[in-house]
């Protein structure tokens, strides 16, 4: 069955959303208060990198299925299903700032023309869905009745639309079996379960399930950290200890630790609610501890390498937070360039697709350079800070000439330290049980300049 449905908010969530919903035959109206991000989307441009998503909106701009609104108005009336999917920030003290939440509650509200399903689908503190229940009462216009849903997204950026058309489960947080029944029908063509629960077990899953992932990368970079003292080699230990089909080897990847838009907040966030709740968070204050340590762990070993930093050159690969996406939002890989341009260091830097918002927040010696070689070119070390799979199949030879010393700092476990060796370079990477034998190649460098 055809719905018709308007997204509040045409960010990452909002957008993708949208599209998805058009390509499964829906009529998608997209409500932004950027007017310029409406402007672009209307003449045809997508404002983020998101794999296959502008080739999908045009198919479904031209189709007739999706369009794209800055008159709120004209959404609401239009739609039956209206999907909020703003941001939810930060805000000062650690709470999500629910600012644009309440305000897109207000606006559907003032606009109401009849029954409406209204669906969270930012990531929200529990009863966040009260919340805006609240205010549509408090500012609808008319007596029309809205039931409120809770739809956590679990899409990842970089894989989204994969992730959104086959989702491992639907969660559906329902205030009443009919609103149930229209929710499912909406996802059925998806083919996939779906856990039907209340608004409130609903929201709490969304932070249940951030916070669990968060928890395996600081999990898994304390054992890195323990495996670079005692010689044991991290990648090993996963695959053994993560064989056990209890453990599972996903989100085992250690390196400078997770960022993003969404796990720092959400964590932050489910921290300050149990406070709030009289709740210790005992492990979830030591996730985002061991997290902020990891650059440390990665800058200390850049500074034993060349002490003072003041002058030198290096090159950092990888802005964005993880790969496949050009969202720099709480980017280890920009923590950690901030740290070595505070000391003096002089860096040339290169991702994919992330340079343009990258130039927008970092600020210093910086050389922005299209291509890895020429951002390789004279540099002491080069840093490997986002795991882009081009970086995993670089020229060693090529890189080798390009620089004046040769050392790699794998800040993401990426490549084999023996094969760095083999091709004539110093390769510094937490927790791979290869230290003796670098450091002896260390002392017999190739070249030196
Ligand atoms: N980015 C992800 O991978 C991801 C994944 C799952 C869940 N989430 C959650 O989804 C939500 C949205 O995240 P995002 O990354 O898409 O954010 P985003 O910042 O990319 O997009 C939010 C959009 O909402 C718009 N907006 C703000 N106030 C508005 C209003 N009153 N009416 C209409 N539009 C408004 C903004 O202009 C912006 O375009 C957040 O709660 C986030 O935690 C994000």
């Amino acid at each position: 069955m055809m719905h018709k449905i308007s997204m509040f908010g045409a960010g990452y969530v909002g957008l993708v959303t949208a599209t998805c919903f058009a390509e499964l035959g829906n009529r998608v109206f997209c409500y932004d208060t950027d007017n310029e991000k409406i402007d672009l989307l209307q003449r045809g441009h997508v404002p983020i990198f998101e794999p296959g998503l502008a080739e999908m909106v045009a198919r479904n701009v031209k189709k007739e299925r999706l369009s794209f609104s800055s008159d709120a108005q004209q959404v609401v009336t239009q739609s039956d299903i209206i999907f909020i999917a703003v941001g939810t920030p930060m805000a000062d003290g650690g709470h999500a700032d629910l600012t644009d939440v309440r305000e897109a509650a207000m606006t559907i509200a003032k606009h109401l023309n009849g029954t409406k399903i209204i669906v969270n689908k930012s990531t929200v503190p529990v009863q966040t869905g009260d919340l805006v229940a609240t205010l549509i009462d408090e500012y609808r216009s008319g007596g029309h009745s809205v039931a409120v849903v809770s739809n956590p997204e679990f899409v990842r950026e970089g894989s989204a639309i994969s992730d959104f058309m086959n989702p491992d489960r639907i969660v559906l947080g329902v205030p009443d079996a009919r609103t149930g029944e229209t929710m499912r029908g909406l996802y059925a063509p998806l083919g996939v379960p779906i856990v039907l629960v209340s608004v409130r077990t609903a929201e709490m899953i969304k932070y249940t399930a951030n916070a669990f992932l968060a928890t395996k990368i600081s999990f898994i970079n304390e054992i890195a950290n323990l495996c670079e003292a005692v010689g044991a080699d991290v990648k090993d230990v996963v695959a053994g200890a993560g064989s056990d089909h209890r453990i599972g080897t996903a989100f085992m990847q250690s390196g400078l630790g997770f960022g993003g838009s969404c796990f720092p907040k959400d964590v932050t966030a489910l921290t300050k609610l149990a406070e709030s709740k009289g709740v210790q968070p005992r492990v979830l204050r030591s996730v985002l501890e061991t997290n902020a340590a990891q650059i440390d762990v990665y800058f200390d070993a850049i500074v034993a390498q060349f002490g003072d930093l003041k002058g030198v050159p290096l090159a950092l690969l990888g802005l964005a937070f993880k790969p496949n996406t050009d969202d720099v939002r709480e980017s280890p890989a920009l923590a950690l360039a901030r740290r070595l341009l505070v000391k003096g260091a002089r860096l040339s830097v290169h991702d994919p697709v992330a340079t343009d918002n990258a130039r927008r927040v970092l600020a210093g010696d910086v050389r922005w350079c299209t291509d890895v070689y020429d951002a390789a070119r004279d540099v002491r070390a080069l840093i490997v800070a986002t795991d882009w799979s081009e970086y995993k199949e670089l020229d060693f030879n090529a890189l080798a000439a390009a620089m004046s010393d040769r050392i790699v700092f794998d800040c993401r476990n990426i490549y084999e330290p023996g094969e760095l060796v083999k091709a004539g370079f110093l390769a510094i990477a937490i927790g791979r049980g290869h230290k003796r034998h670098e450091r002896r190649a260390a002392q017999h460098p190739v070249e030196k300049v």
